[in-house]
């Protein structure tokens, strides 16, 4: 939910570098962009409403080249409309001084008020131009110099309630001066001989080094070339340990595909197998997490498991409860990390808040974790982002190997999501008796086989079955996805991704919740997608798809249950696996049915409407 970066170079231009981690940074925002340069002692900037191009455009005439210290931003609007005036980076009064904000600054309103019976006048309708005002004016009272600045940023930020993570360019009487400062959403800094580098990811920083630091909440940093100096909110200096990304730069690129999407649907063969092949022990049955997490003593400790998460994550969330509850006996409840809060939870002895979140970075499943913490529960997660503010508040984590995931809708992520579900639940199970040896290592075995699988679902004649499927159904009025057992969220993913990208009215229902209202919208125009596996639930599930059809309803069956297949309409077909393993591979059909919608409808399906990748404000 916007992305911010910042570099002071030894030498060049700054202003390539800010634009290229803009444009990796793009998909958490794409309402507008802008950067500020320090030009030959002035601070200068550019801003434009829309994507990063319109603002590549603006830079054309030259005038922020040849600077060494910028800071840039690409933004998801919270206040203000998109428009170039509502663009960041926003400046105080003096014109020494630029922000970028990510982040919400949840008393605006009565600063701006104090602020313009002062004398102040603004710009925009932002939240950020008040905060750049506030620290300008700040900065007037205590001097001009950069320690004055330093001490004006806290003393400004202390009158400010609400989440932010900022970055600040500013033109003092000792020379020019980059500042980042945190509180709540993620920061990161690195530095090399050449530059300092900040930004709202690590895939910002990948491109010039590994070596990276997560700021925490309340620390202010300066950056110049190979200096990094960290103080925390008692105002002392701190060094903040240094941590290697694994990501390489070219993970974040398109790699020859047309969108992201597409590129991380296909990725899957490998990011499953790398979530959990050296985890898997066959010899003995189990699982070995890293570190020994989710050993014995832990497992056997918990009492029931409390899974928190939003979106697409909290579906993996709900897959993971039919798993853990199945195979590991525990008593496992699900809730929107969103709602959590805003109800009275009851969090008994024994609970473990098990977090699901691709990024670490959700502000609602964060609250939403740090409250069940408050009440009494130990805190643990399924994340992809090594040093993510969840892993670092989790007790035990569990690493999804899925790489950077761009596309804003969840593909890669929720798979792998699903993979380190089985791996947990078998543990779980392991250890608490409730799986025998042989059993465990059938469904690992099962589990660490299931590659060919997974890409027989993307060969070019299984993605064309998908691409027909959305040719014939693209025009549906309405799409419901029906599903059954550790199905039924795999249902619910698919009409979130349909929603998503193609902007087409879709909803994932309980099959056997369809004869309790839904199935009054079945008609010819309605296209019904219904995903079986084989298993204990399949003749059930079948008979909804006698349901629709007796109501006129069209029917698609996703799935390895042939029986379903042969009185659908028509079918998708998915390899035989173990029920408990099928939302993976019945997952990948929806992902590509709904891309290709998308594509037909002409969507921008990397970057759709009013969406942004990392929700990390409320
Ligand atoms: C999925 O396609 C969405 N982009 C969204 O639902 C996402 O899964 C949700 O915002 C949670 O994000 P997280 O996994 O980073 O916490």
């Amino acid at each position: 939910m916007c992305g911010i970066v910042g570099a002071y170079v030894a030498s060049g231009d700054v202003v390539p570098g800010l634009v290229q981690g803009l444009s990796v940074l793009e998909y958490r925002g794409y309402d507008s962009a802008g950067i500020a340069a320090v030009i030959d002692g002035e601070l200068r900037v550019r801003k434009r409403r829309g994507r990063l191009s319109n603002l590549e455009e603006a830079l054309e005439d030259g005038g922020l080249s040849g600077g060494l210290a910028g800071i840039g931003h690409t933004r998801w609007a919270t206040h203000g409309v998109p428009s170039d005036v509502n663009s960041h980076p926003h400046q105080g009064a003096s014109g020494r001084v630029a922000v970028v904000h990510n982040g919400i600054i949840e008393n605006y309103a009565l600063l701006k008020r104090e602020l313009l019976e002062g004398g102040e006048s603004f710009l925009s309708e932002t939240d950020t131009e008040v905060l750049a005002r506030l620290i300008d004016q700040t900065w007037a009272e205590e001097g001009t110099d950069q320690a004055a600045l330093m001490r004006a940023m806290r003393r400004a930020l202390g009158r400010v309630s609400g989440y932010y993570a900022i970055a600040v360019l500013a033109t003092t009487d000792d020379g020019t001066c980059l500042l980042a400062m945190r509180q709540g959403p993620p920061l990161v800094v690195g530095t090399t001989e050449d530059g300092g580098f900040l930004s709202s990811d690590v895939l910002g920083l990948v491109p010039h080094t590994r070596q990276v630091v997560y700021l925490e909440d309340g620390d202010l940093a300066q950056l110049e070339p190979g200096r990094l100096t960290v103080t925390d909110a008692a105002g002392d200096v701190v060094e903040r340990p240094s941590r290697e990304v694994e990501w390489d730069p070219s993970d974040s690129g398109r790699g020859g595909y047309p969108h992201y999407m597409l590129k991380e649907i296909h990725e899957q063969p490998d990011v499953i197998e790398r979530t959990c092949i050296d985890r898997i022990d066959l010899a003995s049955g189990d699982v070995r997490f890293e570190g020994g997490a989710f050993d014995d003593a832990f497992c056997n400790s918990i009492e029931r498991i409390q899974i928190l998460g939003c979106g697409t994550a909290l579906h993996a969330g709900q897959i993971a409860r039919y798993l853990i509850e199945g195979l590991a006996g525990l008593p496992v409840e699900f809730d929107f990390a969103s709602e959590f809060r805003y109800r009275s939870p009851r969090v008994a002895p024994g609970t473990v808040a098990l977090a699901i979140t691709q990024s670490g970075e959700t502000a609602d499943t964060l609250g939403a974790t740090r409250l069940a913490r408050e009440l009494g529960a130990r805190v643990a997660s399924i994340c992809n982002v090594a040093g993510s503010s969840q892993v670092r508040e989790s007790e035990a984590t569990i690493l999804t190997h899925a790489g950077p995931e761009i596309g804003v809708a969840s593909t890669k992520a929720f798979t792998a999501q699903l993979t380190a579900a089985v791996l947990l639940a078998v543990r779980i199970a392991r250890s608490r008796g409730t799986m025998s040896e042989d059993e465990g290592r059938a469904l690992l075995t099962e589990l660490s086989e299931l590659r060919p699988k997974v890409e027989s679902l993307l060969t070019q004649e299984s993605v064309a079955r998908t691409r027909d499927a959305a040719r014939t159904h693209a025009g549906a009025r309405g799409f419901l996805f029906l599903g059954r057992g550790v199905n039924f969220p795999v249902a619910l993913e698919g009409a979130l991704k349909l929603k998503e990208i193609a902007y087409v009215h879709a909803e994932g229902y309980a099959a056997g919740e369809m004869k309790h209202g839904p199935i009054a919208l079945i008609d010819p125009g309605m296209a019904v997608l219904v995903v079986n596996a084989e298993g204990p639930v399949a003749e059930k599930t079948r008979s909804n798809i006698e349901q629709v059809k007796a109501r006129g309803g069209v029917t698609v069956s996703v799935g390895s249950d042939g029986a379903s297949h042969a009185i659908a309409d028509s079918y998708v077909p998915v390899p035989r696996t173990s029920e408990w393993l099928s939302p993976i591979l019945n997952t990948i059909p929806l992902q590509l049915i709904s891309y290709h919608i998308a594509e037909i409808h002409g969507c921008d399906i990397d970057k759709p409407r009013n969406l942004a990748k990392s929700v990390t404000v409320e």
